[in-house]
């Protein structure tokens, strides 16, 4: 959700700031921007509506370049998406130029004070009146006038600001919002993500909130909001550049889920014996708890719910919750010290999710979380913090982070089985053995590629398409269902299988695809008298499962999948059911990586 990329340094920041545009714009955006400072002391800002190829166009036709520069990706939350309204903006007097990530709730009253003092706004953004702000205050130091400005700001911002006067310094601040400042041989970087800044270094310091950086060609400078300054760490990023590319695949979507059995190894591997996260998974007292909650949005929360059937089932735990972020940090939960809540989240940046986090440790419950992308907020801030080995994940669908979370959570559902005395040893390692054949089992769904895809390329003109489960089956129909529609916008919904008589049926007719989820060898039964019931009404049946009993007729089609202990079948079943909504979407030619009106990292609420 927006792009952020700033350099200063030896080389020219045009073509440093676009290709790093580039590698954010899986984040999500409808128009870019780029201001560069100029040798003559002014700068050029050339902001486009719609694609980066558009704001190329825009720059092949008005070259420029300098030292010194700042780009934005926008993701329109006020004002809709126009020229005017891109970033960066640039203050009334031309002197200070700003590009900004979050929302800034109080810039109404902002702006409502400024224009009662001349001030003109080109925008209708909530952004501009930082820049505005910025020009309102400066008498001469960049760095003081940034520190007024973000102590006058509500809201949530991640800001890179450059400052006519100042040639060779910019400046980083940021709330609530990812910022990392990379830094390299030939020049130092603001960006909201590392992908942005692979090529250039693998060095990076995380800004925390309310922390400036001030950035020249050779160093980084970290300040408080006093102005003091502050020492902080230079990590090396452990992702390749080639982790970042796609690799020959048409889209990172493929790449991704076909990376799947890679980062299933790293992630298990992790968690077992020698492993970072095995370690921290023992430290976990469990017993020290009688409630968990788990909280999280769009496919985390569906790992989350997945997750609820294997902690019932293996730890026997007394009072398990999943609750959707957005809902839990407005609840009034009945949560304490005794409470464990997990948070699961890719980015560890989604606002409602670092909301519903802080909510639950305001309340004095101990938080552990799962998450892929290490310096995020939420890996900062919960009390422990579990990552995931996906690497980066660039498609805005998630697929493999989605496998990685699962794989994480049954761990440590094992392992709390065996704290709290339900599971002897001996089951233990079956179960793990279970969970670490997952990946070459994850490898042969992947070999049915073909037949897959075949299937789907029949798909794309339904209009509707549902998905059921009874059990774990229903909790992973979920995550299918999700997928389907936010790739291939065909709309959909997934429901328990016993929930159909009792409303979703009388949307069932000709046309309509149901696609039922088996691998409960006690629940077969019932599924496929479900499917039956649809079929009687006219549906097509799609059953992905490991029911081999079941035999295909021009009705109903099968995906038929490896066995394995019912409570990890979920890690199957959804990558047959990615690779179907990946082909839909790609027999319907969209833009598969980058789904309309949707953003990677939802840092807004
Ligand atoms: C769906 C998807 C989203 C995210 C959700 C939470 O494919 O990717 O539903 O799962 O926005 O994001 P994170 O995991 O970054 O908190």
């Amino acid at each position: 959700m927006c792009g952020i990329i700033g350099y200063v340094g030896v080389k020219d920041a045009v073509p440093i700031i676009i290709e790093g545009l580039k590698k954010l714009e899986y984040r999500g955006y409808d128009s870019a921007g780029i201001a560069v400072y100029r040798d003559d002391g002014f700068f050029d800002v050339v902001k486009q509506k719609g694609r980066l190829a558009a704001l190329e166009g825009r720059l092949a036709n008005h070259p420029t370049q300098g030292f010194m520069g700042i780009g934005h990706t926008r993701w329109a939350t006020h004002g809709e998406p126009s020229d005017a309204n891109s970033h960066p903006h640039v203050g009334n007097r031309g002197k200070i130029a700003v590009v900004h990530n979050g929302i800034i709730e109080n810039y109404k009253q902002l702006k409502e004070r400024l224009e009662a003092k001349g001030v003109c706004f080109a925008s209708q953004t909530d952004s501009e009146v930082i820049a505005q702000l910025a020009e309102y205050y400066y008498k001469g130091d960049i760095m003081e006038t940034v520190v007024k400005v973000a102590n006058r700001l509500e809201g949530s911002y991640a800001l890179g600001v450059m400052c006519v006067d100042e040639p060779a310094t910019l400046i980083a601040v940021k709330k609530d919002n990812p910022l990392i400042i990379g830094v390299s041989k030939h020049g130092n970087f603001i960006a909201s993500d590392v992908p942005a800044v692979l090529r250039h270094t693998n060095q990076v310091h995380y800004l925390d909130d309310k922390e400036i950086a001030v950035l020249k060609m050779d160093s980084v400078q970290f300040f408080n909001m006093d102005q003091e300054p502050l020492q902080k760490p230079l990590e090396r990023v452990t992702w390749s550049l080639d982790d970042a590319e796609k690799g020959g695949y048409p889209h990172f979507m493929l790449k991704e889920i076909m990376e799947q059995p890679k980062v299933l190894r790293d992630t298990i591997q992790s968690a077992i014996n020698g492993g970072k996260n095995k370690a921290l998974i023992d430290r976990l007292d469990v017993a020290a708890f009688d409630k968990i909650v788990i909280t999280a949005c769009g496919s985390a929360y569906n790992a989350g719910f997945v997750a609820k059937y294997i902690l019932e089932t293996l730890c026997g735990f007394p009072s398990i919750e999943v609750e959707l972020a957005s809902e839990f940090r407005y609840r009034d939960a009945v949560i304490n010290g005794k409470t464990l809540v997990i948070v699961i989240s890719q980015s560890g940046e989604t606002a409602d999710t670092i909301a519903a986090m802080r909510e639950a440790k305001s309340k004095g419950a101990v938080t552990l979380s799962i998450v892929n992308v290490v310096g995020s907020t939420i890996a900062k801030e919960s009390d422990f913090c579990l990552f995931t080995a996906a690497g980066p994940e660039i498609a805005v669908a998630t697929t493999k982070a989605f496998s990685t979370q699962l794989a994480l959570l049954y761990m440590l559902a094992i392992r709390f089985a065996v704290r709290l005395g339900k599971m002897p040893q001996a089951t233990e390692r079956d179960l793990v053995e279970e969970v670490a054949s997952l990946p070459d089992k994850v490898e042969a769904i992947l070999g049915q590629i073909d037949a897959i895809q075949k299937f789907a390329s029949t798909c794309v003109g339904y209009k509707s398409i549902f998905f059921i489960g009874r059990n774990i089956d229903y909790a992973i129909a979920l995550e299918g269902s999700l997928k389907l529609k936010e790739i291939s916008y065909i709309h959909s919904e997934a429901y328990a299988g016993g929930e159909l008589k009792h409303g979703t049926i009388s949307l069932i007719e000709e046309d309509t695809l149901v696609v039922a989820i088996s691998n409960c060898k006690r629940l077969h039964g019932k599924i496929m008298s479900n499917a039956e019931q649809v079929i009687s009404r006219g549906a097509k049946v799609l059953l992905i499962g490991n029911h081999s009993e079941a035999t295909p007729d021009e009705r109903l089609s099968t995906i038929l999948l490896p066995e394995v202990h019912e409570l990890f079948s979920p890690s199957l079943s959804v990558i047959a059911l990615q690779l179907f909504s990946y082909y839909v979407a790609a027999n319907k030619g969209l833009d598969i990586d980058k789904p309309r009106n949707l953003a990677k990292s939802v840092t807004v609420e």
